[in-house]
């Protein structure tokens, strides 16, 4: 496992692999049941589009309340202008949506180890940098889901995939020092890691009857993470998971980039991607309309200078209707709006054939119709891409795709019936199982919690 762990995260021989720690799970609490394993730490998943919280209590795993009742909350943060406020998950989302003015913020996951991490927001007449903003939501995540405790835990396994940035581990750690340091800002003191599909998997374990080659695909807002791990109720109760987990890894590709890529193929042409400029052979920058389409971007082109740019880019296109309504999506504040648009079409074409795209509410004279077979058409190069990792891990687990009697599917991006699709191509005997698709990894984590602090 070790070297596969080298292999997997790209890690050169010699250097120390903080991750065995993950893997190795803990050395204790030997022969204990889910339910036995009793202790006062969480699991967090803090995803890209959603976060949750797990504990295991008498009960066993089980996810915590966050927000009215709610166990599983967008991430997201709302600063208000008006009253100057911070409010986080549902409400942050609910006052965006109420037309609130002030600053929203999506996707901040995806900020881990990039360059933008190191920049600042700005709020009002204040500057935000990143580690603040992430700290702030673990702070929230913690204290909301310890309101039925007598005091929210200060020991924490937070998840994390398989790679935060893919083809750099340099980053990746970066990424994985950055998270962690927002959560002892956030009040953890004892904080460990555990991959999002390790997770998946333990969760999945508790509702096995006999031992089984699981394929576990968790494919959420930023994220397609794999494992195959062999899984049974026995092997539950052992601390010790090396030599159980054959093979996981990941690849950046998620729902956001779902979103990016639909925005980009039907709506931003028609604000002016690859409009024309009335100088010969330029077009209106690019770098526009891709910010406009990735959540995590979209705050940036508030700026008053972006606003600025923009207004000068009307007055040189050759196709200003186009731009007018760049700009008016801008200075009306609606991107977010736009692309949960979008999001909402995409997610409706997991059930139906076709859905409306209306933007009328974003400041656009806009109404399109999108078919299922379209919106695959777009991700064509996403989904190739995820058939390959699963290939990979298959390969590096040393197994035929008939080895893996059970595929458990969790992320809300694993909805999709062409990712379904893509998924069972590839293990093609394998069962397909539904998980919970919003807790799996925070119960998972939860399990690992407990039996990392048995002693807390
Ligand atoms: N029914 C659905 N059909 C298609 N996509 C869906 C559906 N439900 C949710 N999604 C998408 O799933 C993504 C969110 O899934 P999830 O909450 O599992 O991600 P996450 O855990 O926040 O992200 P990550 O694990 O990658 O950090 C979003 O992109 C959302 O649009
Ligand atoms: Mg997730």
């Amino acid at each position: 496992m070790e070297n596969l762990a080298r292999g997997v995260l790209g890690i050169p021989p010699g250097r120390t692999i903080v991750r065995e720690l993950d893997i190795a799970i803990a050395e204790h609490n030997d022969t204990m049941t889910g339910a036995q394993r009793m202790t006062f730490a969480y699991g967090v998943d803090f995803g890209t589009s959603n976060s949750s919280v797990g504990i295991c209590d008498a009960a066993g795993p089980h996810l915590l309340p966050i927000q009215n009742g709610a166990t599983s909350v967008p991430t997201a943060l709302f600063f208000s202008f008006d009253d100057d406020s911070t409010t986080f998950g549902q409400e942050a989302l609910e006052r965006y949506f109420q037309r609130e003015s002030g600053r929203y913020l999506r996707a901040i996951k995806s900020v881990l180890g990039t360059k933008l991490f190191e920049e600042t927001t700005q709020v009002q007449r204040k500057r935000y940098g990143f580690s603040e903003i992430v700290a702030a939501f673990l702070r929230f995540l913690r204290s909301a889901a310890g309101d039925n405790l007598t005091a929210p835990p200060t020991s924490v396994v937070l998840g994390r995939p398989a790679f935060f940035v893919d083809d750099d581990p340099e980053a990746d750690a970066t990424a994985e020092r950055q998270l962690e340091a927002a959560a002892r800002a956030a009040g953890f003191e004892r904080i460990a890691f555990q991959f999002e599909p390790i997770a998946a998997a333990l969760d999945y374990e508790q509702s096995v009857n006999s031992e089984q080659i699981a394929f576990v695909a968790d494919i959420g807002g930023g994220t397609s993470d794999f494992s195959v791990v062999r899984v049974s109720p026995e092997r539950a109760r052992s601390s010790d998971r090396r030599q159980d987990i054959l093979g996981f890894a990941g690849v950046h590709i998620g729902g956001t980039d779902f979103d990016r890529q639909l925005a980009l193929a039907r709506v931003m042409p028609a604000l002016g991607l690859r409009s024309p400029l009335r100088r010969k052979g330029m077009n209106a920058p690019l770098r526009y309309f891709h910010d406009l389409a990735t959540w995590h971007r979209i705050g940036f082109l508030y700026d008053p200078n972006v606003l600025t740019e923009v207004r000068g880019v009307l007055r040189d296109s050759a196709e200003p209707e186009r731009i007018k309504r760049l700009l008016a999506v801008l200075e009306q504040r609606k991107g977010h709006e736009l692309l949960a648009a979008v999001e909402s079409a995409k997610i409706e074409l997991s059930q139906a054939d076709l859905a409306t795209l209306d933007l009328v509410d974003c400041a656009l004279d806009i109404c399109l119709q999108i078919t299922r077979t379209q919106l695959e058409a777009t991700v064509a190069s996403s989904l190739h891409r995820i058939r390959s990792r699963i290939d990979d891990v298959l390969r590096m687990a040393g197994l035929t795709p008939d080895a893996v009697s059970a595929v458990f599917l969790t992320g809300g991006a694993t909805r999709m019936p062409f990712v379904q699709q893509t998924i069972a191509a590839a293990i093609p005997n394998g069962r397909l199982i539904a998980g919970d698709v919003f807790g799996s990894v925070a119960k998972g984590l939860a399990l690992d919690a407990a039996m990392r602090f048995a002693d807390q």
